[in-house]
């Protein structure tokens, strides 16, 4: 794997860097710039785009070009500003640590409203805090950077490590990834295969692409579930990457495949839009889930509720990568899957990634004797007065179910970034299983850290929960 390269400085707004035709826009992304930041203290900006002019007819590719890198500026300097005025973003390791590694950030990262505590919050009935506006930012839906256009955004380790090995090259040059390195899953993740758990980590610590697949796995799975995994692997066309003049990516590209997001059957924490909601502003940001444990799971998609994995599968190939555009998916090259030999076997495949081992549980998906005093006091919480075991229950900590937990209650509809931030309706309980290593957080990544999560549902299920509560809580989670 190569060395994360560090993007941000991108995100400096300089004039000098724009072209001759995104000159003046470039100069309007500059002042937009200066006054996301001022807005950056309050606690949601509401920052309107440039007021770009609609494109003019026959526009080339590199007129479109240069016209979307002259306001990618603007773009990312307000996604920075809204990002520093709702969380505490540095790099601050905890103890423990993924799989493979990488340490699992600390601390409460949401920012608290002027003048506001936690503990403070918590005694407040959610009519008192939806009537005095102080809801924490960072408990809101989360916008794309770019919300009017949305699309598939990837990681930069993401992009160099699938360039590198395979040379297909996933960078948007309207757009970059907006989170920093430290609050994403490892990369590459592990692998467990649910029938060959005696392996351990089958990844050896390598990204499966189109071109190690083969070689990882020829031996550990039979033909049908490695024709599952060559079409995992395999880019199919989509709406921000492909061969047509209407792409994002530089050159044109042959698209994207299942595991560019989903890697090593788990997830880099890429982003898109959900397919399925209009208008534009409605539609929610969406971070990749874990394919890990999908055979327990009985429904697909935070939203959809999907009944299976092949639904979900051909779903994500027909609707999910044309944002429901279908004229557009012709031009571009839809790539319809075949129900009985490529749906089949693509879904096999998924069904064979297992959650990483939780050395602590017994078969109950109870904590064991190995446990410390505050992992069984965290757990007696999840399970008594913290209220979460009636939605993540049985072993692997899912209803399979939906619920809506009501934000409108705690705060009034708005519109941040292009989008309309309201209460989500009914979302899928995602499993607890392997929590701590699927950062960000709930469907959106709106929660940069387990800790967050606690304070979220501490205000959203009204537990009031104790400081030392929360933290027994945290111990159980980190342990699931
Ligand atoms: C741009 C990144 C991206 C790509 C590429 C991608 N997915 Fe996904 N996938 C997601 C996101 C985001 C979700 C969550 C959807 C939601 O919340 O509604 C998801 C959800 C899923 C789910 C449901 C998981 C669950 O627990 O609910 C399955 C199954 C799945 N994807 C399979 C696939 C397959 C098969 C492909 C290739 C045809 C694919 N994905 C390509 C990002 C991606
Ligand atoms: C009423 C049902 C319900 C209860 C009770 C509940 N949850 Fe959840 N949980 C959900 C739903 C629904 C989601 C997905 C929300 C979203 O993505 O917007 C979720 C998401 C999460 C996530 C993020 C999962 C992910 O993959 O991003 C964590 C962590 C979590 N819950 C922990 C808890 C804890 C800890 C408690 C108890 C303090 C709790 N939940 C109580 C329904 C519930």
């Amino acid at each position: 794997m190569k060395t994360p390269r560090q993007r941000s400085t991108r995100w400096i707004c300089t004039v000098g860097m724009v072209g001759t035709v995104g000159g003046l826009l470039g100069l309007m992304a500059c002042s937009h710039s200066e006054a996301s930041r001022i807005n950056a203290s309050e606690q949601t900006p509401e920052i309107p785009p440039p007021s770009t002019p609609p494109p003019p007819p026959g526009e080339t590719f590199e007129q479109m070009k240069a016209r979307l890198e002259a306001e990618k500026p603007f773009y990312m300097d307000r996604q920075r500003a809204l990002l520093e005025a709702r969380y505490d973003l540095s790099n601050r390791p905890g103890r423990v640590k993924m799989t493979r590694g990488k340490p699992i950030q600390a601390g409460v990262r949401v920012k608290l409203p002027p003048g506001q505590t936690w503990p403070q919050l918590a005694v407040m009935t959610p009519a008192e805090i939806r009537a005095a506006d102080v809801f924490p930012a960072g408990f809101m839906p989360l916008p794309h950077p770019k919300q009017l256009e949305g699309g598939m955004l990837f990681p930069h380790f993401a992009i160099e490590e699938i360039l590198a090995q395979t040379g297909r090259d996933l960078q948007r040059f309207d757009l970059e990834f907006d989170l920093p390195d430290h609050v994403l899953p490892e990369f590459p993740p592990a692998i467990f295969l649910t029938t060959r758990l005696d392996l351990g980590d089958v990844s050896h610590g390598e990204v499966v692409t189109t071109h190690n697949y083969y070689r990882l796995f020829k031996d550990i799975l039979n033909t049908k579930q490695l024709d599952g995994l060559r079409l995992l692997v395999s880019p199919f066309a989509q709406q921000q990457f492909n061969l047509i003049d209407d792409r994002r990516s530089a050159e044109p590209q042959l698209g994207v495949a299942c595991l560019d997001c989903h890697t090593n059957g788990h997830t880099n924490g890429a982003t898109h839009l959900v397919g399925d909601i209009r208008p534009q502003e409605q539609r929610n940001r969406i971070e990749t889930t874990s394919l890990r444990g999908v055979n327990i799971q009985e429904r697909f998609g935070s939203q959809r509720a999907l009944m299976s994995v092949e639904d979900f599968t051909q779903f994500e190939q027909s609707a999910a990568y044309f944002d429901g555009d279908i004229d557009k998916a012709a031009l571009k090259g839809v790539n319809p899957l075949d129900p009985i030999s490529q749906v089949q076997h693509m879904a096999e495949m998924q069904k064979l990634f297992d959650f990483p081992p939780a050395p602590k549980l017994d078969v109950f998906g109870r904590l064991t004797s190995r446990a410390t005093a505050a992992e069984l006091r965290g757990e007696a919480l999840f399970r008594g007065k913290a209220r979460c075991a009636e939605c993540h229950s049985g072993p692997y900590f899912t209803d399979n179910s939906m619920h809506d937990l009501q934000l409108e209650r705690f705060f009034p509809e708005r519109v941040v970034n292009d989008q309309v931030a309201n209460g989500d309706g009914p979302i899928k309980t995602f499993t607890l299983r392997g929590i701590k290593e699927s950062p960000p957080y709930l469907h959106d990544g709106r929660l940069i850290t387990l800790d967050d999560t606690i304070e979220f549902f501490n205000l959203v299920l009204e537990l009031k929960l104790t400081q030392q509560e929360k933290a027994d809580l945290l111990a159980f989670l980190l342990v699931l």
